[in-house]
């Protein structure tokens, strides 16, 4: 079954499909857990599955970016919302862990140990034959290890493919400096526009974003320092050079905010705000 036919357990709200490879960015507070010691649940991690019937091996190779506690990547067999296994590499205490977390009847368990290899790409094989479900990860693709073997209730079906959790990993943060000096955090998503989180955080810059982002008006122009400037992923388009040229203030490292998304190492990003604001349409 090609990619493509999975099925989404909580869309994540960027991701793709390149090749045979399932990209994702996770959304924040994200996680799979039932009761147990916590005493919460939580069914808003993110879980891309496949349907399969009677006994399968199913492998496959993840590569994450781990960073705060309990980040979290690897593989899902999935009965329904109370009956499921998610095994892969969780970021706890600082280091990264090989886990388990089997939960029946909407009650979870957690195994984990140190993870012996490097956690940035790993392999995870579940197999299922009757009921009984194994898992094992590898390092290296060659040497296999047993990390889980347990029972799921008897089922038809199951879905099974990746999943990613992020349970505690927050938003982005952008500090606004505006033309008198004054200072704004603002809280962002990755994936929204500069322009985004000024609306979004109903930030009093006045005029900004005139034309919602349609190219029309360069009174998003932003000011960014020169290291942020060349970190920036994206060149600016003809488009956003012509509407720039139009933009009081001008520098070297200017860009248009509606045209700027946001990505998770922006964290963090200085953002000026120049004095005064020209709307092209007028
Ligand atoms: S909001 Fe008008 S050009 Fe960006």
């Amino acid at each position: 079954m090609a990619l493509q036919d999975y099925k989404w357990i909580n869309e994540p709200e960027i991701w793709k499909i390149k090749d045979d490879t399932l990209l994702v960015e996770t959304g924040k507070n994200t996680d799979f857990w039932a009761g147990t010691w916590y005493n919460f649940y939580r069914h808003s991690g993110h879980f891309y599955g496949r349907e399969l019937k009677g006994d399968f091996t199913y492998q496959a190779c993840i590569e994450a970016a781990f960073s705060e506690k309990y980040d979290q990547a690897g593989l899902m067999i999935y009965l329904d919302e109370r009956n499921w296994l998610k095994a892969g590499i969780e970021f706890n205490d600082g280091q990264p862990a090989i886990s388990s977390v089997l939960t029946k009847d909407n009650m979870s368990d957690w195994a984990t140990g140190i993870f012996p290899g490097f956690p940035g790409k790993f392999w995870l094989r579940i197999s299922k034959v009757g009921n009984v479900i194994c898992v094992k990860y590898s390092c290296d693709k060659s040497s296999w290890y047993l990390l889980r073997l347990c029972q799921l209730p008897e089922a038809e079906s199951c879905f099974v493919g990746p999943m990613c959790c992020t349970p505690e990993r927050s938003g982005v943060k952008v500090n606004f400096t505006l033309h008198d000096g004054k200072r704004i955090e603002a809280e962002a998503k990755v994936g929204d526009t500069l322009l985004d989180v000024v609306v979004n955080n109903d930030l009093n810059i006045e005029g900004f974003g005139a034309c919602e982002g349609t190219l029309t008006c360069s009174t998003c122009h932003v000011i960014f320092k020169p290291e942020d400037y060349a970190r920036l992923p994206e060149e600016p388009c003809d488009e956003e050079c012509d509407m720039l040229d139009l933009a009081y203030g001008l520098t070297d490292t200017s860009r248009l905010g509606c045209q700027i998304t946001l990505t998770r190492d922006m964290d963090g990003l200085e953002v000026k705000v120049p004095e005064t604001i020209n709307d092209a349409r007028s």
